[in-house]
This record gives structure tokens, C-alpha cells and sequence, in this order.
């Protein structure tokens, strides 16, 4: 059976029928074509699927489509404007936190959802918002330095 949503996606609003069973990262990457949401585990445990729902960063793979009915989701496609990096994502290629990349778009909502409520984070708090994103290949002292450097400057 489908169910038609409804959702605002990076600022542009969105219909679409969704089977009750799918979940949120399913329909953004196969329905509406938003690929930074990263398959990983599937199960809440990796973090690659991170977005930001109602500003607040969610697995995509754990919600399903239905709970999103009506949401406002953030996805870092979202992030660039006019051809600029968003400050964060600038910080990640100064600071080396890129290798394979799987888990940078996760990351990087995680990190933002962190600097939009608090925008001047300690390190711990930085560590804490990243708890839920692993990274195979950076390790973390990179990230979690682009994002105190962020939030030092003020720029997010
Ligand atoms: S794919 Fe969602 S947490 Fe791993
Ligand atoms: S850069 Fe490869 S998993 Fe993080």
C-alpha cells in the first residue's frame, strides 16, 4: 500500500507515494534522488545516513518515510551555495578529514545539527555529536579538529 508524503527536502517541497515499510533513506536516495545519505549498516549504528529532520540530526535508515510526513529535512546536498563551500565542508578538506568520503556526509549533519543549537561547542561536545558517526579510515582527531576550528571561527 502507498501512503502520499509530503516533505520540505532542502528547501524545496516534495510529494511523493512511499510504501509503509520503507524507511527515509530509502525514498531520499531511490525516490527523490538524494544520494549523500549513505547506505552503511542499515541498523543505527554507523552513522552514514545521517540528516538533519526538524534540524535535528536522525539515521535516515532508522525513520521511516511515513514518520516523515510534513518534516523539513536537511541533506548535504544543501550545503554549497553559489559554487562556496559551506564552511564546514571547508574545514574537512583543510584539515584532511576526507579519505574515503562514505562517512563524510553523515558527519558533516551531525556536525551541523550540533553547531545550529550550540554554536560554540568544547571538544567533548564536538566528540559527543559525533559519537553515532563512524569513520573507517580518517579516525576522528581530524573531524573533530575541522569542527572546532568552525566553531572558533563562528562561521557555520
Ligand atoms: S546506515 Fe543508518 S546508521 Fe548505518
Ligand atoms: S573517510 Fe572513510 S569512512 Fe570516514
Amino acid at each position: 500500500m502507498l501512503h502520499e508524503i509530503t516533505l520540505t527536502v532542502n528547501g524545496e517541497q516534495r510529494t511523493v507515494a512511499v510504501k509503509s515499510h520503507h524507511t527515509l533513506l530509502k525514498v531520499l536516495r531511490e525516490q527523490l534522488g538524494i544520494t549523500s545519505p549513505k547506505i552503511g549498516c542499515e541498523n543505527g549504528e554507523c552513522g552514514a545516513c545521517t540528516v538533519l529532520m526538524n534540524g535535528k540530526a536522525v539515521n535516515s535508515c532508522l525513520v521511516l518515510a511515513v514518520e516523515a510526513d510534513g518534516a523539513v529535512i536537511e541533506t548535504v546536498e544543501n550545503l554549497s551555495k553559489e559554487g562556496e563551500l559551506h564552511p564546514l565542508q571547508q574545514a574537512f578538506v583543510e584539515h584532511n578529514a576526507i579519505q574515503c568520503g562514505f562517512c563524510t556526509p553523515g558527519m558533516i549533519m551531525s556536525a551541523k545539527g550540533l553547531l545550529d543549537r550550540n554554536p560554540h561547542p568544547t571538544v567533548d561536545e564536538v566528540k559527543e555529536a559525533l559519537a553515532g558517526n563512524l569513520c573507517r579510515c580518517t579516525g576522528y582527531i581530524r573531524i573533530v579538529d575541522a569542527v572546532m576550528d568552525v566553531a572558533k571561527k563562528g562561521d557555520a
